[in-house]
């Protein structure tokens, strides 16, 4: 027998053993879990893994060529950075912009205009890289950064936004560009909860300098633990993955037995106050980490991607379904809003409890949870309220009223393509059970 057959034969038995301990539970009403999201796979995923289990070739490799490649045709982007998270790829992002390798770079004590109502580590790398958030106000409905207030958050030592597209509804990106050209600002993307969604026919993530990607369970695509940073630009391309691997001025793959690099000239760099040509692999130009996934977890994205567009079908199906169902309680709650020019590829669907409603959020919460629907909330709800985050370096542009009341009466639950029609018939009737017994 040679190695292929018994490749064959451990991929046959993967299958199987995925049509036997992971195949679909039929749902049953008050007993199946309805949760806000989780991930979805098929004996494909389970196969790619094994596949690159085989080769073994562990740290990102051909497995993460091929899904970096799927994600810039998806995004239509030219440069595509895997890290090993959501977290890590802002992290990745910030930093590239503090590096003294990009013109104009971002410097301490700098300005980066965000939303208070966020996701903890959008923001903290901010305070990481030693630069001040500019908070403002999000919009009820769309949950996103109000852009009619980024005139009042400017200063002359802002140089940067930092926004998310919240749950997957794209923010007001004609307004928040043209204020970024208008006052030359770097502008990143937290594209977490969004990959897939578009705004005026593009994807978001690739409207600013950088975007950056989430592949945890939750989201629209999983790699297990993992992310992206995207971007068009060459050079700051270059520099995000400097600060991903170390630090690392270099950038060949060192996949080459030529002794001299891929670039065959591994001897030839002479730096400054470096004496001789010091090997190119061990040259530092940036303050780095090491933030890269494996080539394991880019195989479970390469077979994730090929289920994509279905994913985010349904999550608009599931989503459509709900709001349907849910319009007959907007008295009592607040539901969501999207631009005329948003093609949402929606994470979650957010509700906001209305101040005026004869219960409390908790009330709600706690029926739903009983009736086994998971609920969450917006994330960290205003974020200056978060014990971690109440004293940090930081200025508020005008009020966070709206965010307060995020903090105190939203939520959110689930849309994802694990649910199906009678899942969402039931999520539905168990709200309307809740508003007949008031
Ligand atoms: C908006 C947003 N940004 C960043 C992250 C962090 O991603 P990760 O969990 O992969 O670190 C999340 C996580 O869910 C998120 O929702």
């Amino acid at each position: 027998m040679v190695p292929d057959d018994v490749r064959k034969e451990i991929l046959a038995k993967v299958r199987e053993f995925h049509a036997l301990a992971h195949g679909d539970c039929p749902f049953e009403a008050g007993k199946t879990r309805i949760p806000y999201a989780g991930r979805v796979y098929d004996e494909r995923d389970m196969q790619e893994m094994v596949n690159a289990v085989l080769d073994f070739w562990l740290t990102l490799g051909p497995y993460g060529d091929a899904f970096e490649e799927k994600l810039k045709s998806f995004l239509g982007v030219s440069e595509v950075i895997l890290v090993n998270s959501g977290s890590s790829a802002n992290l990745v992002a910030v930093s590239a912009l503090c590096s003294k390798e990009i013109e104009n770079h971002l410097r301490p004590g700098d300005e980066v205009i965000t939303p208070a109502v966020t996701f903890p580590t959008t923001v903290a790398p901010l305070v990481q890289n030693n630069l001040v958030p500019v908070f403002v106000d999000c919009e009820l409905g769309t949950y996103n950064l109000d852009a009619s207030l980024l005139d009042e958050a400017v200063s002359e030592r802002t140089r940067a936004v930092f926004l998310a597209h919240t749950l997957g509804n794209p923010c007001d990106m004609d307004a928040i560009m043209d204020f970024a050209r208008k006052h030359e600002l770097f502008v990143i993307e937290d594209v977490c909860d969004a990959l897939g969604s578009r705004y005026d026919n593009t994807a978001v993530g690739t409207f600013g300098d950088l975007g950056t990607l989430s592949f945890y369970p939750a989201h629209h695509i999983t790699t297990g633990e993992g992310g992206a940073v995207v971007t068009n630009d060459e050079r700051l391309a270059r520099v995000a993955r400097s600060v991903r691997d170390w630090g690392r001025e270099c950038y060949c793959t060192h996949r080459t037995r030529n002794p001299h690099g891929e670039c065959g000239r591994r001897f030839e760099f002479e730096i400054r106050g470096m004496s001789g040509n010091y090997d190119h692999r061990y040259v530092y130009s940036n303050i780095g980490y090491n933030l890269k996934p494996t080539d394991i977890q880019a195989a479970l994205g390469c077979a994730q991607m090929e289920k994509l567009l279905k994913f985010i079908e349904a999550r608009k199906r599931n989503f459509g379904q709900l709001h349907a169902g849910l319009e007959e309680f907007e008295e009592f709650l607040m539901l969501p809003t999207w631009s005329e020019k948003a093609e949402v590829a929606w994470f979650a669907y957010p509700i906001t409890v209305r101040e005026a409603a004869p219960f409390l959020r908790k009330e709600l919460l706690l029926w739903l949870e009983e009736g086994l629907i998971q609920t969450r909330l917006l994330f960290a709800g205003n974020i200056l309220r978060q014990p971690g985050y109440r004293d940090i370096p930081h200025r508020v542009a005008g009020r966070l009223t709206n965010s307060d009341l995020v903090m105190r009466n939203s939520f959110f639950i689930g849309v994802y393509p694990g649910l199906r029609e009678e899942h969402i018939a039931y999520v539905i009737d168990r709200f309307g059970k809740f508003f007949r017994r008031l």
